[in-house]
């Protein structure tokens, strides 16, 4: 059944689009973010060449950007065919994905999906038979093995982009339950310490203040997870003047967070100080109907973590008497004893749903990861065990030196004697 939302959608044979409309606007945004990742631009003209993924079906579950269309292009550069989906259902850039469809590009996406929608594009991307799949929070991977399980024979081997994707996968290959290898395109360096830190840091901030335009100097603003999101958001908000206040689970990034100068505590007494919230944390119920109770009148929530289940939506629907629209991502809602408490994006990944997700210098690190990753896939998944797999160093190292080359920047190399010197156990005071 073709629900209203769906039956308004601009569709075509490999395609259902917002409005292709837009093609033209996504087509500058794409030009811009392709000027921008220089990594990705040189291992598409390699690949135009060798054709590493000559006759591979990619099924793609990720995020619609201007950067993900660069990485579209440099996979079917490399022989292979995309059939794509976004990995949330507010993150789509409808000019984007027009300009996808127009290119002939296989694309089932756009900007404010229901949750049936959202899987309908999912199982048309999984109906193009794929030999690869490549996720961001692994629900095509998912999907592959439940709904649509009659497809995983065929495929070869998948890749995973975000730390929540790459811990549900782990928790899939220990229960033994995975049927192909899957590699952590997350837990790469050259990925995990610059995407999630650099990339989230800015454009979660950029999120916030486009759905607020509050003023960050001087707020009061509690960051839950000191992980590689909450920290590199850390960084930048008390750059703009914020105080940091940050929430944890475990000892290790708390004493790190401490020692970076933030202040720590629990989120039942950040829950009052603060101004700003934000969760980064990947799990689950973390500000709940106790933290809403004694919020501020006035406070901002959202989260950055993959899914939106971070904030109790449900327990603040049940505790405020209305809900208003203050503008695009940013709801009012007004609690019983008259307090102020907004919203942003629905708790969805307010970078993404909020503003255009992280820049496109950092994403060039990432999605050559993935790229690369896939390229392996395609040469070796069939002797790889069905289980999670990591990153080489080498692929790292390699990355990280031609990012090196392409911000102009050089770096010193060991000489033979330094090298030496490093294995030599004698060599003391
Ligand atoms: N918004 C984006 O564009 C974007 C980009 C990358 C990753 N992510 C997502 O962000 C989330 C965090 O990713 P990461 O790479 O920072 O993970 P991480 O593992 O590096 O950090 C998560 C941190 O949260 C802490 N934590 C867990 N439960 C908590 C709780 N109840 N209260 C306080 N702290 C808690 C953990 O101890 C850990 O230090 C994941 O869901 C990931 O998929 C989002």
């Amino acid at each position: 059944m073709v629900d209203d939302e769906r039956a308004n959608m601009d569709e075509g044979e490999n395609y259902t689009v917002a409005d292709l409309g837009l093609a033209d606007a996504g087509e500058r945004r794409v030009d811009w973010a392709r000027a921008r990742m220089p990594v990705l631009a040189r291992l598409k003209a390699e690949a135009e060449k060798t054709k590493p993924l000559d006759g591979m079906i990619v099924a793609g579950c990720l995020h619609v950007t201007k950067e993900t269309a660069v990485l579209i292009e440099t996979i079917e550069a490399a022989g292979a065919k995309v059939s794509w989906s976004g990995c949330n259902p507010l993150s789509t850039q409808d000019d984007v994905a027009a300009w996808l469809a127009r290119e002939g590009y296989s694309i089932y996406a756009w900007h404010g999906q229901s949750r049936e929608d959202f899987y309908y594009c999912i199982d048309r991307t999984i109906e193009a038979n794929p030999t690869l799949t490549l996720d961001d929070g692994a629900d095509l991977i998912v999907r592959v093995h439940g709904e649509k399980s009659d497809y995983a024979d065929g495929v070869i081997g998948g890749t995973e982009e975000t730390t929540t994707g790459v811990h549900r996968l782990r928790a899939m290959g220990a229960a033994g339950d995975l049927r192909y290898p899957v590699i952590a395109v997350n837990d790469a360096i050259t990925k995990w310490d610059f995407d999630n830190i650099y990339g989230t840091g800015q454009s979660t901030l950029d999120g916030i203040i486009r759905a607020t335009s509050v003023l960050i100097a001087g707020k009061t603003f509690v960051i839950a997870g000191y992980g590689h999101c909450g920290s590199g958001l850390a960084m930048r908000a008390k750059g703009m003047g914020a105080n940091v206040i940050i929430t944890e689970v475990d000892p290790l990034p708390a004493l790190r967070a401490i020692m970076d100068g933030f202040q720590v505590m629990k989120m039942d007494d950040a829950a009052s100080l603060g101004d700003i919230f934000c969760t980064a944390t990947g799990m689950a119920d973390v500000i709940v109907n106790r933290h809403f109770n004694s919020m501020k009148d006035g406070a901002i929530v959202c989260n950055t973590g993959h899914y939106d289940c971070e904030i109790n939506i449900e327990d603040l629907e049940a505790a405020s008497s209305s809900v208003r629209t203050i503008r695009t991502d940013n709801e009012e809602f007004t609690m019983a004893d008259g307090r102020s408490i907004f919203l942003l994006a629905r708790g969805r990944l307010v970078n993404l749903a909020a503003a255009e997700g992280h820049p496109s210098e950092v994403m060039d690190m990432s999605f050559a990861n993935q790229y690369l990753a896939l390229c392996r896939l395609a040469k070796e998944g069939k002797s790889l065990d069905p289980i999670v797999h990591d990153i080489t160093l080498e692929q790292d190292q390699g990355l990280a030196t031609t990012k090196l080359a392409t911000m102009g920047f050089e770096i010193d190399t060991l000489t033979a004697e330094q090298i030496a010197y490093h294995s030599d156990y004698t060599a003391g005071t």
